[in-house]
């Protein structure tokens, strides 16, 4: 019965493998207690006596994938908000939409970005409000796709109703133009203008991507935290190879590519662009 002793250090590692093998994700031994603690709350709630049902349950057949997303819900944070490091705001807002702006216009010319790992979807939406403040995107064939392994936040995302104290970076002016307030003035809904311009789909950053184009600026902030650095490497790789020249990766504010092999150039701190 799982109650109040440590998970054994067997069960625990072959969790940590098992997490490593499908997300990516690195567990080390503090955090051990918080496995332990969420793993017991999983197996509360689906009925399970200890770590052995869990993980047959876990492998059943090609895998378990909805309950892949439970646990990776219950290990990883979600943590998110809108304009969240504002600094990759100001940048596309001062640099990349006036460069994509200057370029000669093509009817129809395509603008891609990528919110890869967009949790409940603040990040996605901030950059459509960006890109619609400070260029015609109605002109333009513009779409971001915004990507998660969690089938929990995307759901969120989709709705598009977040609560004030999410949305404190957003201005008043913002608020009013985007924003339908609910009746308890609490909670906010996106306007239907913005969620047009985004495509929330289910992609696990491990596997190949499968994308026919590229991207203009890819957005992985915060996610690649939770890897380790050959597991950042072969995603900063493949981020690379879906650029378009010219094109822009921004990573987290604590996150780093220093160590990493990669073609890049530094623009500065988390911010990376790919040769023209
Ligand atoms: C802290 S949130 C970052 C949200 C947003 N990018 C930001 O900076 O505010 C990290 C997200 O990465 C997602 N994630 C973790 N491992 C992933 C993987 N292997 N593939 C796709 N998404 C993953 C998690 O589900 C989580 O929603």
């Amino acid at each position: 019965m799982i109650g109040s002793d440590r998970i054994s250090d067997s069960d625990f590692a072959r969790f940590c493998d098992f997490v490593y093998s499908r997300c990516g994700i690195t567990l080390n031994d503090n955090k051990r207690d918080l496995v332990h603690s969420r793993l017991a709350k999983r197996l509360r709630s689906l009925g399970l006596e200890n770590y052995g049902d869990y993980f047959e349950l876990l492998y059943a057949g090609r895998g378990n994938e909805q309950e892949i997303v439970n646990l990776l819900d219950a290990i990883s944070t979600n943590v998110t908000y809108f304009f969240r490091e504002d600094k990759h705001f100001n940048f596309l807002a001062q640099k990349v939409i006036p460069a994509l702006v200057a370029e000669p216009q093509v009817l129809g010319k395509k603008i891609r970005i990528w919110s890869a790992g967009c949790s409940s979807g603040e990040e996605p939406y901030s950059l459509a409000i960006t890109f619609a403040e400070n260029m015609p995107i109605e002109q333009w064939d513009f779409r971001i796709l915004a990507t998660d392994l969690s089938t929990n936040v995307l759901e969120h995302a989709r709705n598009g109703v977040y609560d004030r104290e999410r949305m404190r970076n957003v201005s008043a002016s913002l608020l009013k133009k985007y924003f339908t307030a609910g009746r308890d003035g609490r909670r906010y809904r996106v306007d239907a203008k913005l969620t047009a311009l985004i495509k929330f789909t289910r992609l696990n950053l491990m596997l190949d991507f499968p994308f026919k184009g590229r991207f203009d600026c890819i957005f992985c902030r915060n996610v690649m935290i939770y890897f380790d650095r050959s597991t950042q490497a072969d995603l900063v790789r493949k981020f690379s190879f879906f650029l378009k020249p010219g094109g822009c990766l921004m990573i987290g504010h604590s996150e780093s590519l220093t160590n990493i092999k990669h073609d890049l150039l530094y623009i500065q701190p988390s911010l990376y662009r790919k040769k023209s």
